[in-house]
């Protein structure tokens, strides 16, 4: 069932589902952050796939060939992110996850916005902006650093510092890859939330979800390759759907 932008009224039978479920895996990206001025990455006109070519900013062999131009890449969206401020849909989450302690938010975005809202024991899928981390021996480095080297040095081996972001072609984090496993594992309801729902493992979240009986629910203002399958398409923004939700939740358990 898709319900219009023009409206957040949810569909009722959902607002039941929602309000019963106890076990909610939630899978949040770059659109959540939108509205706070963080660029998307697929969006034709504003994401940064658009503008940026990805093999030559987010991948190993690109920051083998060219540090500093990765470097530089990446002070340049840690300079947005930090002027970002969490906007309504990251507060809409925190406040159902205060509602409904046994929900998993797991996040392909890298901003942190959303334990700035207070969401507690995000699952980070795709690392965070503001870590960096060796490039050789994998150490974390302190998040101040001291140097006009770009990129600095690691402390401990001599090494490249880079974000500690996942890029094309790496792993995703082993603790995050199974608390997510696990989340849709058990879920009642999956909720996708402002992703493209292209790139995997994380795409692959809601099958597994389903597979295990949840209610899958996209929120988007654009299709995707999951609306398809999804019991419910919630067409428009994060920022006006999710408070949505969160008031549902608040009336429901009230
Ligand atoms: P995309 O840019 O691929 O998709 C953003 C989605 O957000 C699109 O489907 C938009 O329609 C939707 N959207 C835009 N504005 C929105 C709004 N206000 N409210 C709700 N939805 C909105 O970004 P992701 O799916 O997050 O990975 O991309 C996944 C991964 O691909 C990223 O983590 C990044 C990227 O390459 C790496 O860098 C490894």
């Amino acid at each position: 069932m898709t319900s219009s932008p023009t409206t957040t009224t949810l569909p009722g039978e959902l607002a039941e589902c929602l309000v019963s479920a106890e076990r909610w895996l939630v899978l949040t990206g770059s659109g959540v952050s939108a509205a706070s001025g963080v660029p998307t990455f697929r969006d034709a006109q504003t994401g940064l796939w658009a503008k940026y070519d990805a093999e030559s900013l987010a991948t190993p062999e690109a920051f083998e060939r060219n540090p500093t131009l990765v470097w530089d890449w990446y002070e340049w969206r840690r300079s947005l992110i930090a002027r970002a401020e969490p906007n309504p849909a990251h507060f809409a989450l925190a406040e159902i996850g205060s509602m409904k302690p046994e929900l998993t938010l797991v996040t392909q975005n890298v901003d942190g916005l959303h334990q700035r809202a207070g969401s507690e024991a995000v699952v980070e899928f795709h690392g965070n902006i503001v870590r960096n981390k060796c490039f050789d021996c994998g150490a974390i480095a302190d998040s101040e650093l001291d140097t006009d080297a770009r990129p600095p040095a690691c402390a401990r081996c001599g090494g490249l510092l880079r974000p500690d972001v996942v890029w094309f072609g790496e792993s995703i984090p082993q603790a995050a890859l199974e608390a997510a496993a696990k989340a849709a594992y058990v879920a009642e309801v999956f909720l996708s939330v402002g992703t493209a729902a292209a790139v995997y493992p994380a795409a692959g979240l809601a099958q597994a979800a389903a597979v295990g009986g949840a209610t899958v629910v996209e929120i988007n203002p654009e299709r995707t390759p999951l609306s398809a399958s999804a019991d419910y398409v919630l067409d428009g923004s994060a920022a006006s759907w999710l408070p949505a939700i969160a008031a549902a939740v608040r009336r429901g358990v009230s």
